[in-house]
């Protein structure tokens, strides 16, 4: 599985790039409006850092508009996609971009339906939110379970990035069901590598090396 981080914060995506865990990074417009910069040069700067995808979210409302604003954007670097919200208009501006060779990644999918259908109509990623299903009583995760099959079962290349992730179960059970991608939001990241039990064995070690020690004195 590939770890996307969910974040337009530079600081926390150079720390994290520079440990090798990050293949990409997903933005949206809350995560651009909470990191408090400008647009664009954010959007510049992540895809200066990461080799992988950056996803970069339009704002219009028709796939006019949405078309237009993918065309400028997926001009400011290489390696970013355009995220696209599912809709009619989303899957028509989705199908043009395709055609032009421009990435897309499909958001806020909440069902199979949804997911299908921007697969068919060329979306490079697909992102189901996990934690909004489960917020509404729902199981996130038979989503990412059903669209793995669903993309199977047709060989579409269309690859699942499981978004709106909230725990550390969120991102494991992703990785058992077969998501493509699990992008990671930073309150999230330092429970994917910290333990009790982990913390608790290094204490233990450095205890008994002291005895050890003291006990050569
Ligand atoms: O990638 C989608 C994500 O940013 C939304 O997360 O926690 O607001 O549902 P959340």
């Amino acid at each position: 599985m590939k770890f996307f981080l969910d974040t337009a914060d530079i600081k926390q995506i150079e720390e994290i790039a520079a440990m090798g865990l990050c293949d990409g990074v997903t933005t949206n417009p809350t995560l651009i409006g909470k990191a408090g910069q400008d647009f664009e040069e954010t959007i510049k700067k992540i895809a200066s850092i990461v080799d992988g995808p950056v996803s970069a979210e339009v704002l219009g409302k028709s796939a006019e508009d949405m078309v237009t604003e993918a065309r400028d954007i997926a001009k400011w670097a290489d390696n970013i996609v355009i995220k696209i919200p599912m809709g009619k208009e989303g899957l028509k501006a989705i199908k043009t971009l395709s055609k032009e060779g421009i990435k897309t990644n499909c958001t806020l999918i909440f069902s199979v339906a949804q997911g299908l259908l921007a697969a068919k109509a060329g979306a490079t990623y697909i992102s189901p939110f996990i934690g909004r299903i489960d917020d509404i009583g729902q199981d996130g995760m038979e989503l990412i379970e059903n669209l793995r099959i669903v993309l199977d079962n047709y060989g579409l290349e269309t690859e699942i990035i499981a978004a709106s992730i909230r725990t550390l179960a969120h991102f494991e059970q992703c990785a058992l069901v077969g998501a493509d991608i699990a992008t990671v939001p930073s309150d999230v990241f330092s429970k994917l590598w910290d333990h009790l039990l982990t913390d608790v064995g290094i204490a233990r070690f450095d205890k008994d090396w002291e005895d050890y020690q003291n006990s050569l004195k």
